[in-house]
């Protein structure tokens, strides 16, 4: 039986003709599908701008550095996320601020935000975790506050919030900056590493085209602190041809979600994900909540399924943070979901007999 992995990204025959065309054209840097790439981004995230870059962890740094926080600053975070959400902050040598997550939708949870504002606050940096949207009040705090808020879209091409007045608005226009990334197992990839600035701020489009090419004018000079954090060429015509089928995908991911929901809702040990109201999951992690976390993962694996429990280390308690006065913190919705979520298969490649056969897997579960 060949086994299911937790991974599976495209590649077509459009993608490797980009990919070659580049290549043989010598054009391999600073040139026109970084700008194209760009272009249609913005376009599909309905952000001002969009600026491909290296990786998503360089993109929450630029974002920081644009924003102009550093020493002395506090930024509020979710301890519940991937470690680079959080070391972007110490990179630029402000101070993370750990906050918990919500119990139903697993994103930063705004009372907490609320509860660690302090003078020193200057921004707020939110996931849209495992693809869910998060709580779209905290945009309108954040512009209260007058503080900024750093989108972190890394798990969340495709995601949607829908407001009341039927308007659509993605992720990557939930910000002050938007930050994703590409890296082979997300929504969409660029065929190595990858990432994107969005921006929905009029005065921040000029820095976030500028920081991944060291702050240079057109005449070249450098006018803002910057870097090379600029994307190849080929992976850039690799993300236009993946971006032409990114809504395909990621309704394919929704149908797959929405059947597990449907085949596990009445699983005794199992809970099902919740979706936010007014919102459209990306679905870049379906998991699962349950009290035996590691038998489930064995489970599959005897089934030939790989499972996986992201973030059982909240990014709090891990030995990088052993001195931060949090270190010793208990966020009791962190630690619960670093217990008890496990990530099964929903990527977008899966077959129809695949998925079958996860979810007769996942059906005879049964702890011991
Ligand atoms: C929530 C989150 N933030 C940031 C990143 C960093 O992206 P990259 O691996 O492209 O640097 C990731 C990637 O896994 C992520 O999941």
């Amino acid at each position: 039986m060949e086994r299911i992995p937790t991974a599976r990204p495209s590649w077509n025959d459009e993608m490797r003709k980009a990919a070659l065309e580049t290549l043989d054209s010598k054009h391999w840097v600073k040139g026109p599908k970084g700008k194209q790439f760009g272009e249609l981004f913005a376009d599909y995230c309905g952000s001002l701008t969009a600026v491909p870059c290296q990786n998503g962890s360089s993109s929450l740094w630029a974002a920081l550095k644009i924003l102009e926080i550093g020493p002395g600053d506090e930024v509020i975070v979710p301890s519940y996320t991937f470690i680079s959400t959080v070391t972007a902050i110490s990179l630029v040598g402000a101070k993370p601020i750990f906050v918990d997550v919500e119990p139903d939708y697993w994103c930063v949870d705004l009372d907490s935000i609320k509860a660690a504002l302090t003078e020193r606050t200057k921004a707020v940096i939110a996931v849209h975790i495992y693809g869910q949207i998060y709580n779209p009040e905290i945009i309108k705090f954040c512009q209260e506050q007058s503080i900024a808020l750093i989108e972190d879209a890394a798990q969340a091409h495709g995601a949607a919030l829908e407001t009341t007045g039927n308007e659509i608005l993605m992720a990557g226009s939930l910000g002050d900056i938007g930050c994703f990334s590409f890296f082979p197992s997300k929504n969409m990839a660029v065929g190595g590493e990858g990432g994107m600035l969005t921006t929905t701020r009029d005065h921040l489009t000029e820095l976030v085209k500028g920081v991944i090419n060291h702050g240079r004018s057109p005449s070249l000079e450098s006018m803002q602190l910057g870097s090379n954090l600029r994307m190849s060429e080929v992976s850039a015509a690799i993300g236009i041809e993946q971006l032409k089928n990114l809504d395909r995908w990621v309704e394919r991911r929704r149908a797959i979600a929405q059947r597990y929901n449907e085949q596990f809702t009445n699983h005794p040990h199992l809970l099902t994900p919740k979706v936010r109201p007014n919102t459209r999951h990306a679905w870049h992690q379906y998991c699962l909540s349950t009290k035996y976390a590691n038998q489930l993962v064995e489970h599959l694996d005897q089934h030939a399924i790989d499972a996986r429990r992201y973030y059982q280390i909240p990014c709090h308690k891990q030995q990088l943070f052993a001195e931060h006065p949090q270190h010793g913190d208990e966020l009791s919705n962190t630690n619960h979901l670093a217990k008890s979520l496990v990530a099964i298969p929903v990527m977008h490649e899966l077959t129809d007999l695949e998925i079958e056969r996860i979810i007769s897997a996942v059906n005879s579960f049964s702890p011991v």
